[in-house]
């Protein structure tokens, strides 16, 4: 798989003075989620808009941009940078939402199980919900069994963001940032941080830039959830998916890496090749499956770089039916794939639909889980002076 070459200095540069371009409360083209089939507009310049999207209970407004770039058209609210929709074209120029999400502000607030949101500081999880740095344990909010996730009770997915939208030439984007104070969640330092969404010709660019007053440990992820063949359209099992790594991180029965790096020759876990999500993933005899009730694991990717700077391709997936491609690279040195099998037909999503065991899957690119346990793992620790930044990019195309 070739690796690309990392771009520097991001879009923010480009953010400052463009923004006023964007046009404010213009009228949506479609309700979200119906697969739209909606010709191409004739003005293929990149757009933006915003809209209200509600408010939370003490009042904080919420807003939802659309960016329009080509064929795709995403949607992302403010309340935790979440990406609500992301419409792309299949094999014969039919939109469909491929992302799993909801309709409403208070179904995100009241039971969303991360669909399409940032996560953070710490994206998956850290065993016992405490590590230990520079001589001191930190205590973080149990949030899963006995361990903390994706940041515990009130991480980055339940925050309103500051926005910035801005346009390029050929680009079109929105620029994140929330200021999270020091013992937030009981994690040390004031974070502040920046996740820029940058919506290409062909996919969805993911910048995301921490920086800290006091050591500490970050790590970022988008959790969106897929389905290729259209949200709400059933099962994934028959989606190909290829995944560049050699080895995994096995995990205990709560779902914390043992600290093995494990071969995935000949296991069930082995993606090198395109291979049906469900073509493996209910063996109950694979001890690591019963687990995580399915796929619910990190994969250790190849790299050719190790400083984690350059962009490399970590995962690709492929539907069948509709040809739609989602292609993943990453700076990041680990990707969890976690195949949706906590979902449980009891949510509602964005088209009406309900959500079943394994009909969405998210491909989270990280750091290892409970990396700030795990010394041998790439490190988390972010210190005073130092710039946390990683880049991870959803490209969208088409197969025969
Ligand atoms: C975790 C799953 C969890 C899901 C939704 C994933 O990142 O690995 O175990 O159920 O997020 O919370």
């Amino acid at each position: 798989m070739d690796a690309l070459s990392h771009p520097p200095g991001g879009t923010r540069e480009r953010a400052a003075g463009i923004s006023a371009r964007i046009a404010v409360g213009a009228p949506m083209a479609s309700a979200i989620g119906a697969p739209t089939g909606a010709p191409a507009p004739a003005d293929r310049t990149p757009r933006i808009s915003r809209e209200p999207f509600g408010a939370l209970d003490d009042g904080t407004p919420v807003d939802r941009y659309t960016l329009i770039n080509g064929d795709l058209r995403v949607r992302i609210l403010t309340y935790g940078g979440i990406l609500q929709s992301v419409e792309v074209p299949d094999r014969r120029g039919e939109h469909a939402n491929v992302t799993l999400g909801f309709d409403t502000l208070t179904d995100y607030v009241e039971r969303n199980p991360y669909f399409g949101c940032i996560t953070g500081r710490y994206a998956n999880r850290i065993a016992g919900g405490r590590f230990r740095l520079d001589g001191t344990t930190y205590q973080l909010p149990q949030n899963d069994g006995p361990n903390s996730l994706h940041g515990g009770e009130v991480g980055f997915d339940k925050h309103v963001w500051q926005a910035t939208p801005f346009t390029t030439r050929h680009t079109v984007g929105l620029r994140l940032t929330h200021t999270s104070p020091d013992g937030d969640q009981g994690y040390p330092g004031t974070l502040e941080v920046e996740v820029t969404y940058t919506l290409t010709r062909d996919g969805i660019r993911m910048d995301y830039r921490a920086t800290t007053d006091r050591p500490t440990v970050v790590n970022l992820t988008n959790h969106a959830y897929f389905n290729l063949a259209g949200e709400g359209s059933g099962s994934i099992d028959d989606h190909l998916l290829q995944i560049n790594a050699d080895h995994y991180t096995p995990v205990d029965g709560t779902l914390i890496p043992t600290g093995e790096i494990a071969p995935v020759r000949g296991t069930p876990m082995d993606f090198r090749r395109p291979t049906a999500i469900g073509e493996r993933n209910r063996d109950g005899t694979f001890e690591q499956l019963v687990a995580g009730r399915g796929y619910d694991h990190n994969w250790v990717l190849n790299r050719r770089d190790h400083t984690y700077t350059e962009l490399e391709e970590a995962a690709r997936v492929v539907e069948p039916g509709s040809g739609r491609v989602l292609t993943i690279h990453t700076t990041e040195p680990g990707i969890q794939f976690y195949s949706g099998n906590f979902l449980d037909g009891t949510l509602v999503g964005t088209s009406g639909r309900l959500y079943r065991q394994g009909d969405g899957f998210a491909l989270e690119t990280q750091h290892f889980p409970d990396s700030p346990n795990q010394p041998d793992f790439p490190s988390t620790v972010l210190r005073p002076g130092e710039v946390y930044e990683t880049t991870t990019i959803y490209q969208f195309s088409t197969t025969q």
